[in-house]
């Protein structure tokens, strides 16, 4: 499918939760956010249901994200499903990596094709700072299980203050060398500012090449990361919510006031 300035859409990002057992210092206040009511979050079949149609409308690729997708319940159930739907090229999932340790071989074995894994030190005490929560060896072992199951390429997602040459991002593509492991360094972003730029290594941010989709976890299908328009898919049925998307899909990006990465997944 292609939007009203010529650009083939064939990317759609899938936000299956706003939950996240890590509270990153750009993504998150200490405490958290308000989190969506149960009844407010797509079920795994209205996901597959608003995935199908896009298949169909001509997407061929899937990312699953949150926050955290591995805190949903059942979230192996969901790969599966996804992962059986005819057309989809390349499935793969943006997760913390603290429970790919046991997740990993479910997911692999689900049909899952490979992962992103944020990380933004190799520095333990730092990891802590960042992420107020989280354990970096469990990452470590998050890794080496993701290896292991043979989710390949393995990219490692670097949040940067401005580029590549500061000190945490070269132990991290460093570490990433080593491990075998691509690198993409994303400069921090300000959404509600409309602050953001291209990802070094990687496809996003670069609005002229924008191939993407996103449906977040409470049914919104929307165009651009930079903009607040959001088409629910409840409301409108998918097709005509991602059709609505597409038409209205913003030459750039402007700014974001009504969603955070928190729920929709980066
Ligand atoms: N700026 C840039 N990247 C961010 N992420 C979360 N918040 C921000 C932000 N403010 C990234 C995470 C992860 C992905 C889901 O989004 O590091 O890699
Ligand atoms: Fe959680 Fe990712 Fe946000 Fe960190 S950046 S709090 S890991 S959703």
């Amino acid at each position: 499918m292609y939007d009203s300035f010529n650009r083939r859409i064939n990317y759609l990002r899938i936000s299956v939760t706003d939950r996240c057992n890590l509270r990153c210092l750009y993504c998150m206040p200490a405490d958290g956010v308000p989190l969506l009511r149960h009844q407010d979050i797509l079920s795994f079949d209205e996901i597959v249901e608003v995935t199908k149609t896009a298949v169909k409308l001509g997407v061929d690729k899937v990312r699953i994200t949150g926050g955290e997708p591995l805190v949903r319940k059942g979230i192996v159930d969901l790969i599966k499903m996804i992962a059986q739907i005819d057309g989809i090229h390349d499935l793969s999932m943006t997760t913390n990596g603290s429970f790919l340790e046991t997740f990993a071989q479910p997911l692999a074995n689900a049909g899952l094709h490979r992962v992103n894994i944020s990380l933004d030190t190799i520095d333990p005490e730092k990891y802590r700072q960042i992420t107020r929560l989280g354990d970096i060896q469990q990452v470590f072992r998050g890794i080496e299980a993701a290896k292991k199951a043979g989710l390949r390429p393995i990219k490692i997602n670097c949040v940067v203050k401005n580029d590549s040459s500061e000190p945490d991002a070269l132990l991290v593509k460093a570490f990433a060398e080593k491990e075998n492991l691509q690198v993409r360094f994303i400069r921090e972003m300000n959404l509600e500012k409309g602050d953001f730029g291209v990802v070094e290594g990687g496809e996003g941010g670069n609005c002229k090449m924008c191939n993407r989709l996103r449906l977040t976890a409470s049914g919104k299908i929307k165009p651009c990361l930079f903009s607040d328009l959001e088409f629910d898919v409840r409301e409108l049925g998918p097709e005509i919510a991602i059709k609505m998307a597409l038409g209205k899909k913003p030459e750039a990006g402007l700014m974001n006031t009504v969603n955070g990465f928190s729920n929709i997944g980066g």
